[in-house]
Formats: C-alpha cells, sequence, structure tokens
C-alpha cells in the first residue's frame, strides 16, 4: 500500500478546546474499526469504560506534553501519547499512537507522525530507550515502527487472544543514539 509521496503537512500540537468534539465522537464509539486493532485483546466493556473516563478527564483538564493531537492539515486525526516505564527517571519510555479513521491509515501519516513523536521525545525527556507495545496481527503498527528503525525486543509467543485467534505479543525498541531523524528520500 503506497504511503508516499504525503502531500499534506502532519504536525504534533497540544490539544485544543475544537478537538473535543472529535476526540469524543471516536473515543466513545464503541464500534469504531480502530478498537479492533489498538489492544482488542482486552475487554470490549472495560475498554468502553476507560475511554469514556478518559475523554471526560480531557474535558476537564488542561493539554499535558505527554499527549498531543496528530494534526493533518489543521484537523485533529489522532494522538499519540507516552509514558515513562516505572521507575521515574530510569530512562524507559513506551510509546502509543492512535488514528481513528481508517480512512487516514496506510497512507503514510502513522510514520510521519512517530518520527515527529520520537524526535520530541528525545528532545524533551532523558529517555534512553523508547518501546511500542502490540501485537503480532496489527501489521501496519509493527512496519510504521520498523521503518524508523525500532527492532523487535520481545515476542510473547501466542499470549493474545483476538476474536478466537491466538496471536503473539510484541514489544519493540529504539535506543537514542540509534536514532536518526532524517526522512527516507525513497522507499526500499
Ligand atoms: C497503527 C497506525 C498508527 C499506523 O499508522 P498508518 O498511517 O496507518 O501507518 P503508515 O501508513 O505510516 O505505515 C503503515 C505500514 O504498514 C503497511 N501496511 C499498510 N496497510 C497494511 C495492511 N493492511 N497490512 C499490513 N501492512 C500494511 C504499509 O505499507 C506501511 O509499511 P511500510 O512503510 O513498511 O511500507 C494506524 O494504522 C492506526 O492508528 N491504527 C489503529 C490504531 C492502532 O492500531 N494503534 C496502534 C496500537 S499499538
Amino acid at each position: 500500500m503506497p504511503s508516499f509521496p504525503l502531500t499534506q503537512a502532519v504536525t504534533l500540537r497540544g490539544r485544543r478546546p475544537r478537538d473535543l468534539p472529535v476526540l469524543r465522537r471516536w473515543l466513545a464509539d464503541a464500534d469504531a474499526e480502530w478498537r479492533r486493532w489498538d489492544a482488542p485483546y482486552f475487554h470490549a466493556a472495560a475498554t468502553t469504560a476507560s475511554l469514556l473516563a478518559y475523554v471526560e478527564r480531557l474535558e476537564r483538564t488542561p493539554t499535558r506534553s505527554d499527549e498531543r493531537v496528530i494534526d493533518v492539515d489543521g484537523e485533529c486525526v489522532g494522538m499519540v501519547n507516552r509514558s515513562q516505564e516505572e521507575p521515574a527517571g530510569g530512562g524507559w519510555w513506551d510509546l502509543g499512537i492512535l488514528i481513528y479513521d481508517p480512512a487516514h491509515w496506510g497512507h503514510g501519516i502513522g510514520t510521519r507522525a512517530l518520527r515527529l513523536w520520537v524526535t520530541a521525545t528525545f528532545d524533551e525527556t532523558d529517555a534512553h530507550v523508547l518501546t511500542f507495545t502490540t501485537w503480532g496481527g496489527n501489521e501496519r503498527m509493527i512496519h510504521a515502527a520498523r521503518r524508523l528503525g525500532f527492532l523487535e525486543a520481545a515476542r510473547i509467543r501466542e499470549a493474545r487472544l483476538v476474536d478466537g485467534a491466538r496471536y503473539d505479543s510484541v514489544r519493540l525498541d529504539l535506543l537514542r543514539r540509534e536514532w536518526t531523524s532524517a526522512e527516507p528520500t525513497a522507499r526500499p
């Protein structure tokens, strides 16, 4: 699937009040397609409840530096986030990404947003190593991370149950000294 060239401008920014209806619409929709890809092995009802609580929290609290909107030509299309693995200050950050609308998938937006997010995280934190945690069925996530230089660090075989089938739990990692934020000039 072609993901380049992407002509739209992809940026990361803090959340604005006008993003909230978009966030609420996608996060509160229990039937949204993205739910089949982002940790679908968790119990759906619990995920729905925690997402609704999360939306409520977003509406009450200011934007945080560990969470940014993915903006494509001025429009909020998703979010990136990061959290420190315990203990805080140990230099290990786990990153997350979600693009809401399947129409936006597979066009290189995720790879660009991830590149910006990795750069921002290395610039703004003491991170020594970054990880993504996903599952074997989420090939778009795995491809996008590998394209940026993340390597498979752990694969727990058949650890995740999705729609009655078993998939591996997959963790990818990237060290600070391995990071180059340069855009690729050509696809391999
Ligand atoms: C995962 C996600 C962020 C990736 O963003 P994206 O914009 O779709 O990704 P890109 O287009 O930049 O890259 C996708 C890669 O997967 C490949 N790909 C695209 N569609 C694919 C498919 N159906 N099956 C396998 N690979 C596919 C692309 O070729 C590309 O790989 P390449 O650069 O090596 O060619 C986005 O799809 C998403 O938000 N999905 C739903 C939520 C989710 O899964 N979040 C991650 C939870 S861990």
